[in-house]
């Protein structure tokens, strides 16, 4: 099964991936992540990348589109994967479309994880990441037993860069700007299913599940 996550920056559609990859046991492939990791580790890549998202900006496609066409190639994606945060632009889409037509492969199901912009600013405010294994909390609706302190991991939890207030306007303007396009896109190929961002997280996990089955 190979799934695209389309959402606003903060909708959730990273909680969401992950448990969907849990469930059917596929990989999440996060281009958020992978930058991220990048840049944690110093990386050619990661130092490109961070000028762009500091500002909310999107990565050039040059930057995005290889990795993540190379990443669905691998072995472990041969049962399907869901993808997260990528494509985000129109030209994204395209080459995917066309990397995998060349495979004789397509997506079966664009989810679009639909939240509006007033509930994003206060979950972006609350969220807090650990950079080490990925785990994402919110401090009122995903708390850790202790305060600041990934549970699964135990290293320290941040406030992405990105997640400060000017910096999340700046995202949900260039969202609404290069990526709810797709949203047009997947419609017309008929892939497209919307669920209700708003509810808590697991009653949308159980509407991606009826629409994709159990
Ligand atoms: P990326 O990491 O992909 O950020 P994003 O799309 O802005 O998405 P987020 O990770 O912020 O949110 P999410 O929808 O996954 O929400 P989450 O589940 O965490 O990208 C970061 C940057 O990298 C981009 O700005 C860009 O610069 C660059 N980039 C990445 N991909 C790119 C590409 N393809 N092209 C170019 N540039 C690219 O949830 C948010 C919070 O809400 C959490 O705290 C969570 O616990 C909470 N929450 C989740 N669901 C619920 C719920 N149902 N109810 C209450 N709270 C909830
Ligand atoms: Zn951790």
């Amino acid at each position: 099964m190979k799934i695209i996550m389309l959402g606003a920056p903060g909708a959730g559609k990273g909680t969401q991936a992950k448990q969907i990859a849990d469930k059917y046991k596929i990989p999440h492939i996060s281009t958020g992540d992978i930058f991220r990791a990048n840049i944690k580790n110093e990386t050619e890549l990661g130092k490109k990348a961070k000028t762009y998202m500091d500002q909310g900006l999107l990565v050039p496609d040059e930057l995005t589109v290889n990795l993540v066409i190379d990443r669905v190639k691998n072995p472990d994606c041969i049962n399907g994967y869901v993808l997260d945060g990528f494509p985000r632009t129109i030209p994204q889409a395209e080459s995917l479309d066309a990397a995998l037509a060349e495979l004789g492969e397509k997506i079966d199901y664009a989810i679009d994880v639909d939240v509006p912009d007033e509930n994003i600013i206060s979950r972006m405010a609350g969220r807090r990441a650990c950079l080490s294994c990925g785990a994402t909390y919110h401090i009122k609706h995903i708390p850790t037993k202790v305060e600041g302190i990934c549970d699964r991991c135990g290293n320290e939890l941040i406030l992405r860069d990105d997640d400060k207030p000017d910096t999340v306007n700046k995202r949900l303007s260039v969202y609404h700007e290069q990526t709810q396009p797709l949203i047009e896109y997947y419609s017309a190929k008929k892939i497209l299913v919307d669920v209700d961002g708003t509810k808590d997280m697991a009653e949308v996990f159980r509407a991606i599940v009826e629409i994709l089955g159990a």
